[in-house]
């Protein structure tokens, strides 16, 4: 029976592997149907297609070919792999003030806290509020050989662009310098060998995820989201964008998800029930996990204590700790199911 391997032989021959994603082999009764998307120029689209479809037309129980195209634009060409880092996940959500940051910073500390080497880049160009959570407010960058140090707090290398621009200060971010920025930030600095570099997003979909998902090679996308029903209908968006652009979701997490009593242990879901599990059954996306109101959380992000460190005994504290072992495992799953010649390339 025709396996992918013999696919992708077939179209290597004829076409750029980078320009292949998704393929797709679905059984009829006669043979197969070979299934793909094809991202390539405008221009270069019919040329390409058509070598594709002769090439795999020579495979034996080839009897349907679907090609679905995806007119990519020059930039993508930049796409490069960091060498040194292993697997990079993208946090994002669909609105603002859900927790995104809170759930980077603590996930990041999580990881490190079971020995994976971890790096933490604040995307949030718009309003950066890692340094903050960090307690790296007035920290000044260093820069050896021509390239940025990350500065190292918890067992983290942090970097954001909060080091660089003064508090309060608007900056008019236009997409060219989001993405001249996100390049430094990436390919400009002493990561070294990391196994997570974990990036928190401002909210929505657009110039900064756009870049980032151009430049890196995502292993996977967490959306954060609250109860809401608002919230979730907004995550949704994140998910499809992340779909869009075939990166893979790795999942949900539910933040403020319920509030416990610290008297009696009574559990009270604030902003209502179910959404993660919702979002679970409707867009076949894991619920990775469910955080609780802390009120503390606040607190330890002011005083720039990150929950798990602040308060190792806490509920969020272990939920983040289960967390980790859970992104840990979806990462790795994710990897494998990459094909090993396509790893280092992503359009
Ligand atoms: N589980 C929680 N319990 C209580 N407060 C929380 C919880 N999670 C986050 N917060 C608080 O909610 C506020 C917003 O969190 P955070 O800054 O992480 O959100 P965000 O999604 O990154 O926001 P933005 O869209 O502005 O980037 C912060 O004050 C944070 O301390
Ligand atoms: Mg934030």
């Amino acid at each position: 029976m025709l396996k992918l391997e013999d696919v992708y032989a077939a179209l290597k021959e004829v076409i750029d592997l980078r320009n292949v994603r998704n393929v797709l082999l679905q059984k009829r009764e006669d043979g197969v149907k070979v299934k793909f998307q094809l991202s390539a120029p405008a221009d270069q689209m019919e040329e390409l297609k058509k070598k594709a479809e002769d090439a795999l037309k020579q495979l034996p129980d080839v009897k349907e070919i679907e090609i679905e195209e995806k007119p990519t634009t020059p930039i993508s060409v930049n796409m490069r792999r960091h060498p040194d880092i292993k697997h990079i996940i993208a946090v994002t959500s669909g609105k603002g003030g859900v927790g995104k940051s809170t759930v980077a910073v603590n996930l990041a500390v999580a990881l490190a806290a079971k020995n994976y080497k971890v790096g933490l880049l604040d995307g949030d160009i718009y309003g950066p509020s890692v340094p903050k959570m960090l307690g790296l407010e007035k920290s000044q960058l260093y820069a050896k050989d021509g390239k940025i140090i990350p500065i190292e707090r918890f067992g983290i290398k942090v970097l954001s662009i909060g080091f660089l621009i003064e508090e309060d200060t608007p900056v008019i971010w236009r997409g060219p310098l989001v993405h001249k920025t996100y390049e430094q930030f990436y390919f400009d600095v002493h990561w070294g060998e990391l196994d997570f570099l974990i990036v928190d997003f401002p909210p929505g979909t657009g110039d900064p995820q756009i870049s980032a998902s151009q430049l890196m090679k995502l292993r996977g996308g967490i959306a954060v989201t609250t109860p809401q029903d608002v919230a979730i209908s907004d995550v949704k968006k994140a998910i499809n964008m992340f779909l869009k652009m075939n990166i893979p979701v790795i999942g949900v997490v539910e933040n403020m998800s319920y509030f416990r009593c610290p008297k009696c242990g009574h559990v009270t879901r604030i902003f209502g029930e179910g959404g993660g599990k919702k979002l679970e059954e409707e867009m076949g996306v894991k619920l990775l996990a469910q955080l609780p109101i802390e009120p503390e959380i606040v607190k330890a992000g002011d005083i720039g204590m990150p929950v798990i460190m602040a308060m190792p005994e806490s509920e969020s504290a272990k939920v983040y700790l289960e967390l980790a072992e859970t992104v840990a495992q979806e990462c790795e799953r994710i990897a494998k199911e990459t094909p090993p010649s396509l790893d280092n390339l992503r359009i």
